[in-house]
């Protein structure tokens, strides 16, 4: 059984991927300090997965308890969830992003190499690729970006470049489109901790009554009603996306073959405009989600979509939920946990 270190495995996306490393057989090791989840995600995983999830609190930023892990656990590869998010606060807290993101991974880096440890699975975003010139977009699309968070991703992305150059060591940089959705047994999923900045969450805050109204970021793109059209992936393709990503690293590690830096695309490929995503949730939950629109938010694009060839050519991914089945696990989860999981 290989051990894997998950680095934020208690946040949204770890949490979540957490189950497709237990059930693919893989022994997840979660090393977060909590400062955006709870320890209560791990004890759902634990009732979902029937298993106990080794659970370190720590910080990435904490090198000599980084190295006290590496040193008790023999480590496959890391997971890198660990990391802010938060695009508004990025940009009024420049340093405090730049030194978690990209100073917390430079610490990781350095200690998986004292370790001998040569095989990542980055969390990017596919907000390193600014404002695109088509659609979709594809890997090799020149990236940019306009705020601190955007630009922690891109500069990690461009040190594990060099580092894959330098040496032999094998970094696949996952740039996640729109993750939406939850487990379908309702018992984990997105909770944010203070008002939502993403679409998704908001919808389903209004709908369970803990939010008035939906403020619709501008209805005069171009674009088929006006609103922002975003590629939306069901949490649980993405985490599948991250064993996938697993498995490859496996097969080259057998076969002696080092993949280095490898940027790959996780979306569905189609794009859903803001109304489209509430419409769809008000059909397949039958609630009532009132917006209003208002003007376009500060740095927003009007179209973001992926292409997925290469995460099927090279990984055998491709998403498999739709919109409808996203809106209904969102809503599971939202209704049975009101107040996330502090419920
Ligand atoms: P999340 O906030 O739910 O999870 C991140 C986890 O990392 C949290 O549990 C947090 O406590 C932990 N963490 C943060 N800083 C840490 C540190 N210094 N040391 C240890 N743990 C730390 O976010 P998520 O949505 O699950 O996102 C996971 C990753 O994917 C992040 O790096 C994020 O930037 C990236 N990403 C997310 C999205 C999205 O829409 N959710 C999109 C693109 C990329
Ligand atoms: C945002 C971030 C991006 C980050 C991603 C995941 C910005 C500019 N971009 O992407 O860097 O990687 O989240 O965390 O913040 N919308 C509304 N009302 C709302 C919220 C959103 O109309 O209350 C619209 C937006 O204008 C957009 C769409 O919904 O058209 C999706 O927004 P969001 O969920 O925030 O995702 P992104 O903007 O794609």
């Amino acid at each position: 059984m290989k051990n894997i270190l998950v680095t934020g495995g208690a946040g949204y996306i770890g949490s979540h991927t957490l189950i497709e490393l237990v059930k693919a057989g893989f022994n997840p090791v979660v090393y977060d300090n909590l400062s955006n989840s709870s320890v209560i995600a791990i004890d759902r995983v634990e009732n979902i997965v029937n298993q106990k999830i080794d659970f370190i609190k720590g910080d990435v930023l904490d090198k000599d308890l980084l190295k006290q892990t590496f040193k008790t656990h023999n480590f496959f590869a890391v997971i890198h969830f660990a990391g802010l998010k938060a695009v508004g606060e990025s940009v009024k807290e420049p340093l405090k992003y730049y030194q978690n993101n990209v100073a917390g991974t430079l610490n990781l880096l350095e200690v998986m190499s004292e370790f001998g440890v040569q095989n990542l699975v980055f969390s990017s975003s596919a907000t390193v690729y600014g404002s695109p010139k088509s659609l979709p977009i594809f890997e090799h699309f020149p990236r940019s970006c306009t705020n601190p968070y955007g630009q922690s991703k891109l500069m990690v992305e461009y040190i594990l470049e060099d580092l894959c150059k330098s040496k032999a060591f094998n970094a696949i940089s996952l740039r996640y489109f729109n993750p939406i959705g939850a487990y379908q047994t309702g018992t984990i999923g997105e909770d944010p901790k203070d008002i939502p900045n993403n679409l998704m969450p908001y919808i389903s805050q209004v709908a369970v009554g803990k939010l008035q109204k939906l403020s619709v970021f501008g209805d005069d793109y171009d674009t088929i009603d006006g609103t922002g059209v975003r590629d939306y992936i069901h949490i649980i393709d993405l985490a599948k996306g991250h064993l996938k990503a697993l498995e490859y690293l496996v097969k080259g590690d057998k076969d002696n073959h080092i993949i280095g830096f490898e940027p790959i695309n996780l979306g569905t490929g189609s794009g859903t405009s803001v109304l489209q995503l509430v419409n769809a949730f008000e059909k397949a939950t039958g609630q009532n989600v009132p917006y209003v629109i208002v003007s376009r938010r500060a740095g927003d694009i009007a179209s973001c979509y992926a292409s997925c060839d290469k995460a099927k050519s090279l990984l055998n991914w491709q998403a498999q939920f739709d919109i409808t089945r996203a809106c209904l696990d969102t809503w599971r989860w939202q209704k049975n946990n009101p107040m996330g999981y502090q419920s």
